[in-house]
């Protein structure tokens, strides 16, 4: 089966998002067919264009939108199924919020044609999409989707490489947790709030930190991938332990690190003595995530662009009428104690992949984002004046839009 025109989008699963994303695409002037493995569940959510076949719901569409069920052996049974049926040149889409492509279309034989295109619920309103490839992504399947989304009216962003949690939900996590800790008001010693390395930080942890890096990048350790790790080589080179300002610790400086669980689980409660990284496989993997994620900011996930669409045109949408802890509590069914059940271990799994913090003050890395930055908005007067206007503009817009409700 090939597709006959480029007008058919063919949904899987009709559910919550998918029914969306059938809105979407017939509001957009497609042509939508819906396949739900439910039977009569298609039925009720779009009479016209639903079907309890496949191979029926595939025929003749070019872009496949998966909405299934978020576990991932249902995910790639039905992307099997799916390639089975239709041509080479069908681009394959899922709506996945939390499971990486590579996991999700393992099993899919041609994976230059998949990608995952991430909604926001709803998304007819809240109109961020965040299109994310697999590690073989063809570029013409990231253009073609992106044109799609804007052609149905959605505001893509494109996504670099796929990372755990995608842009949305690690921007979410860092706001969540951050609005966590203020609430909690758990005063932790300055010593809890260092980063990892601090939290690991013991005589000869750089030695193993090395190893890991060479594990993890396969490549000679070279410290101006990591300033944070050139201040800690120097203090272990002058024979100082690893530790920050006395006056700000209540407790004296620890004679040997401390691991502190999740910090949505209590986290101080569960610290325990760790003599070394590596006699801890969590550490470890906190030690590998965060190396991971600084080795990868040499070239960025996401430009300066989409970061920002993604607050405007994803985030933001809510937050300009729900904060964080709000938005959490509508987001389960059974409110915000649910929302942590559900999503707590894959917030914090996120939280513990972030990446020291950034060195906002020069350097190669802020000279990128600050050229970025002006190549949208140049920052003379004149530029800046015009956009200033054209915020204030939008925030009387909004404020007579709060206040009208
Ligand atoms: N709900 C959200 O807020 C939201 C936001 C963004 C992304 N997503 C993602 O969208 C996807 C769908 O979420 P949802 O909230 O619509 O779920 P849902 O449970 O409402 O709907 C899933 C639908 O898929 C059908 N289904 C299950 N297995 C199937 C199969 N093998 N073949 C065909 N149909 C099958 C079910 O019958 C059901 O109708 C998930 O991956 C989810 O992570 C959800």
């Amino acid at each position: 089966m090939s597709s006959s025109d480029m007008n058919t989008i063919t949904v899987i699963g009709s559910g919550l998002i998918g029914r969306s994303w059938a809105m979407v695409f017939v509001s957009g002037g497609y042509s939508v067919k819906i396949y739900d493995n439910q039977p009569g569940q298609a039925a009720k959510a779009i009479q016209e264009i639903s079907h309890d076949d496949l191979s029926q719901a595939l025929q003749g569409a070019f872009f496949v939108q998966e909405c299934v069920f978020e576990q991932l052996d249902v995910k790639q049974s039905v992307f099997q199924d799916i390639e089975r049926l239709v041509g080479e040149d069908i681009i394959l889409s899922s709506s996945t919020s939390c499971l990486v492509p590579s996991n999700v279309f393992s099993k899919v034989q041609n994976r230059t044609r998949c990608i995952v295109s991430h909604p926001v619920n709803p998304p007819y309103y809240v109109k961020l999409v965040e299109l994310v490839p697999h590690p073989e992504t063809a570029a013409a399947v990231m253009d073609t989707t992106h044109s799609l989304m804007t052609k149905v009216g959605q505001a893509p962003i494109r996504l670099k490489r796929e990372i755990d949690g995608f842009a949305l939900n690690r921007v979410q996590a860092a706001i969540i947790a951050e609005s966590w800790r203020l609430v909690q008001m758990t005063v932790l010693p300055l010593f809890d709030y260092g980063d990892t390395i601090y939290r690991s930080a013991c005589k000869g942890a750089l030695d193993h930190l090395d190893v890991l890096y060479h594990f993890v990048t396969n490549a000679p350790y070279r410290t101006h991938h990591w300033p944070a790790f050139e201040s800690r080589a120097a203090e272990k080179a002058s024979g100082c332990p690893p530790v920050i300002t006395v006056e700000k610790r209540p407790h004296p400086p620890p004679r040997s690190a401390h691991i502190t669980g999740p910090l949505l689980d209590g986290g101080p409660k569960q610290r325990r003595p760790c003599p070394s990284p590596l006699a801890h496989p969590a550490l470890c993997l906190r030690i590998r995530a965060l190396i991971s994620s600084v080795v990868g900011q040499q070239d960025g996930v996401i430009s300066v662009k989409d970061i920002d669409l993604l607050m405007s045109e994803g985030l933001g949408m809510r937050y300009a009428f729900i904060g964080p802890m709000e938005t959490m509590h509508l987001n389960a069914p059974a409110g915000l104690e649910d929302y942590m059940k559900r999503y707590g271990e894959g917030i914090t799994r996120v939280l513990n992949s972030f990446g020291p913090v950034p060195d906002f003050s020069g350097g190669e890395a802020a000279k990128k984002i600050v050229s970025e930055m002006c190549e949208l908005v140049p920052n003379d007067p004149q530029h800046l004046s015009a956009r200033i206007e054209r915020r204030d503009q939008l925030l009387m817009a909004l404020a007579k839009l709060k206040k009208d409700h």
